[in-house]
């Protein structure tokens, strides 16, 4: 006994004795009204509690030698896939050429609809020569560099192709090569130029300053000139054109939070001879969500623009050089930035305040309930008393 009276002396709730209460109507409205008001706080405050804000933050990107993957999905409505070549180049002096790795080409009819669909990891080792006699020795037509003359045999149309590259030649559709006749490569030309053209996959580069691009013709990249042979795309009787529509381009990984300003852009034009340049900025991102492994991934903005090239041909090569006007094309350059983004998640407020607003949600409430309540009484009691008199 004697502990819990010592107790006693500490207790700041004294009660009142039950007899001296009483209860009234005006109470148990102000009671129902306090505790509604007080359920109302107390949700308030739980949603505080869980809500989730994003607090981005900018950095200086640190990262070296790092790679990103591309990926893209366009649509060339007016060009066949034999004509249409992706090339990758940047600052670093990397360049993939006619990228095959990890790039689907789909082949379209002129009404849209899919033919079929290779993935060029395959094509590119190439037809095999049909046969030939061991001792075959296809000529290349003299386009040779002096030093291996006599020594170099063009045993496919591929050779001969990429001879007449070495040499800085056009190639025509292969009408009159031997080589090509025999593959049937002047038929395959004819029959696939209403053709159009899908192009989807990715491809890795180096975080660096580059630009990729579709142009047509194969290309050939010298040390100080990057060319590509426009002759079949230029002399075809079908007008080949670089409409295009771009229905993905992304730089790493998805992720939901970022929008693609290129997705589903369509570029029309009818001619043959026009040029469409996207710059493209880069902005590395990291997403940091609560209960999620965080993402790196980037977003980028862009903007564009397109011109008919005029009076860029180098009529006596039948080659046009990037740097003479331009080429037909779909040109995308890329920049990254040096600041790096970070989104990252949080849940500003921590249980303790949470526990804390309950508290003074439901003690304040109660407080001026209390007050409400006497106050409500004492005038009830003060009336009656007048009326009384
Ligand atoms: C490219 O985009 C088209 C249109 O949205 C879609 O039908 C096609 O499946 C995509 N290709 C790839 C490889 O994702």
């Amino acid at each position: 006994m004697a502990p819990r009276r010592r107790l006693t002396t500490f207790d700041a709730f004294s009660k009142t004795v039950e007899d001296a209460r009483v209860r009234t109507t005006s109470g148990g409205i102000v009671t129902i009204v306090s505790t509604v008001v007080i359920i109302f706080l107390v949700i308030s405050e739980w949603r505080d509690y869980r809500m989730i804000s994003n607090r981005p933050e900018l950095i200086v990107d640190k990262t070296r030698g790092e790679r990103m993957n591309i990926n893209l999905n366009v649509t060339f409505p007016t060009i066949p896939c034999d004509m249409l070549t992706l090339d990758v180049m940047d600052v670093s002096g990397e360049q993939q050429t006619e990228i095959t790795h990890g790039i689907m080409k789909t082949r379209l009819s002129p009404e849209g609809t899919i033919i079929s669909t290779e993935s060029l990891d395959l094509h590119a080792a190439g037809a095999a020569p049909h046969h030939l006699d061991d001792n075959y020795c296809g000529p290349c037509y003299g386009a040779i560099p002096k030093e291996e003359e006599g020594t170099k045999c063009c045993n496919t149309c591929d050779d001969v192709r990429d001879a007449y590259q070495a040499v800085g030649w056009a190639f025509g559709d292969g009408k009159g090569v031997e080589q090509c006749e025999r593959e049937h490569y002047p038929e395959r030309v004819e029959a696939v130029k209403h053709e159009g053209c899908n192009i989807a996959g990715h491809f890795s580069v180096n975080k660096v300053v580059g630009n990729f691009h579709f142009a047509p013709g194969r290309s050939y990249t010298s040390p100080s000139v990057h060319v590509h042979d426009l002759n079949q795309y230029t002399t075809s009787d079908v007008v080949h054109t670089f409409s295009h529509q771009i229905h993905h381009l992304s730089f790493g990984p998805y992720h939901d939070g970022i929008v693609n300003p290129l997705d589903n852009t369509v570029k029309k034009t009818d001619e043959r001879n026009f040029n469409y340049m996207y710059f493209v900025k880069v902005v590395s991102t990291r997403f940091e969500r609560i209960g999620q492994a965080p993402v790196d991934t980037n977003q980028y903005s862009v903007t564009s623009h397109e011109r008919p090239i005029r009076g860029g041909r180098d009529e006596d090569h039948k080659n046009t050089m990037h740097a003479r006007g331009g080429i037909p094309g779909v040109f995308f350059s890329y920049d990254i930035s040096p600041m790096k983004v970070i989104n990252h998640e949080e849940r500003p407020k921590s249980f303790g305040s949470f526990l804390i607003g309950v508290c003074a949600a439901v003690g304040g409430v109660l407080a001026v309930a209390t007050v409400v309540d006497r106050g409500v009484w004492e005038a009830d009691k003060a009336l009656s008393r007048k009326k009384t008199i």
